[in-house]
């Protein structure tokens, strides 16, 4: 049976693919997407998320905006990551898929509660929209069924050397997931660095012989460059995805048991999430931690999935 999930993002080109993974594997039902302030603004994050899912021909897929800062401090966006538009790359015709009329939080609220079992949540953005929902509506909790996410890292950052970008953006929000008791699996850069983008997988992608395979290609060609520039990478890393392919098929990324805790009060470290992974503390175990990712699994489906989506749209 089909995995009933909601995807929280603020695309951002590994969002973009992640939103199509969702929306062209059979093991995903996609119920809603929902966007949030993080890679650019939350006008834009929006905007990105209706020209994903008219490219790729999604319909029928609920899609409304946002919280359009963090929590508390001021919003930090990536355009140096992801450029101007927050989507720099391929040009996009019009988008013909719009918004719902109302909040992410109250959409996703109102799907929680009339869906007939418990919905998977997967943030691959600030967790912003997933505080304000566990914070405004309590009883959202027992409805989640658990929530997948991309952000943090065993390791080091990538905006500070302590902290990965979407618990960086909004630290207190984070601290309000991961302290929510809501079950949680973490999809840090320790594992999101193991799907590297490489000129392989470009080549698939243009291989496939669609204007959505073109455009996957360009997407990553331009993230590429910026990764190249950044920090040195020879292939950009597809970290959002990561989060979709573990619902998928859990086989496809290996986790183990940890406590996690989000620092909030560092003054080099603020943003960093702190992974007991051998217990020293003897905290309670509160997320599983993704740690290993099984590559050929994962773009078999990722490709696949844009196979599928290009194939209806050409
Ligand atoms: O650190 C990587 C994360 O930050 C990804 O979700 C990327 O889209 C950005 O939001
Ligand atoms: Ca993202």
């Amino acid at each position: 049976m089909p995995v009933p999930i909601i995807i929280d993002c603020d695309p951002g080109h590994d969002d973009a693919i992640a939103i199509m993974l969702a929306a062209g594997d059979p093991s995903i039902d996609l119920l809603a997407i929902t966007t949030v302030a993080g890679n650019q603004t939350v006008e834009k994050t929006t905007l990105n998320a209706r020209r994903v899912c008219t490219v790729a021909g999604i319909t029928g897929v609920p899609l409304a905006a946002g919280c359009t800062q963090p929590l508390v401090q001021p919003q930090l966006v990536a355009d140096d990551v992801h450029g101007k538009s927050g989507l720099d790359g391929p040009q996009f015709a019009e988008p013909a898929v719009d918004v719902v009329p109302e909040h992410a939080v109250d959409l996703m609220y109102r799907i929680l509660t009339r869906h007939p079992e418990p919905v998977t949540l997967v943030p691959t953005a600030p967790l912003t929209n997933v505080a304000l929902l566990l914070t405004r509506y309590p009883d959202s909790a027992a409805r989640i069924r658990e929530i997948v996410l991309m952000g943090g890292s065993t390791e080091r950052g990538n905006r500070t050397p302590a902290a990965e970008f979407n618990i960086y953006a909004d630290p207190e929000a984070a601290d309000i997931v991961f302290r929510s008791g809501v079950p949680i699996t973490m999809c840090g850069l320790n594992v999101t660095h193991q799907a590297l983008a490489t000129p392989e997988v470009v080549a698939r992608l243009e291989g496939l012989g669609t204007e959505l395979g073109r455009t996957c290609a360009q997407l990553m060609t331009f993230y590429g460059s910026t990764y190249r520039r950044l920090w040195g990478f020879a292939s950009p890393p597809l970290h959002d995805p990561v989060a979709v392919a573990r619902v998928i098929d859990p086989a496809i990324v290996h986790c183990v048991d940890a406590s996690v805790a989000v620092e909030l009060h560092g003054h080099h470290t603020r943003g960093a999430t702190v992974v007991d992974l051998h217990g020293y503390l003897g905290r309670p175990v509160n997320a599983r931690v993704a740690v290993t990712l099984e590559r050929e699994l994962f773009w078999d489906r990722v490709i696949g999935a844009v196979d599928a989506l290009g194939k209806r749209t050409t």
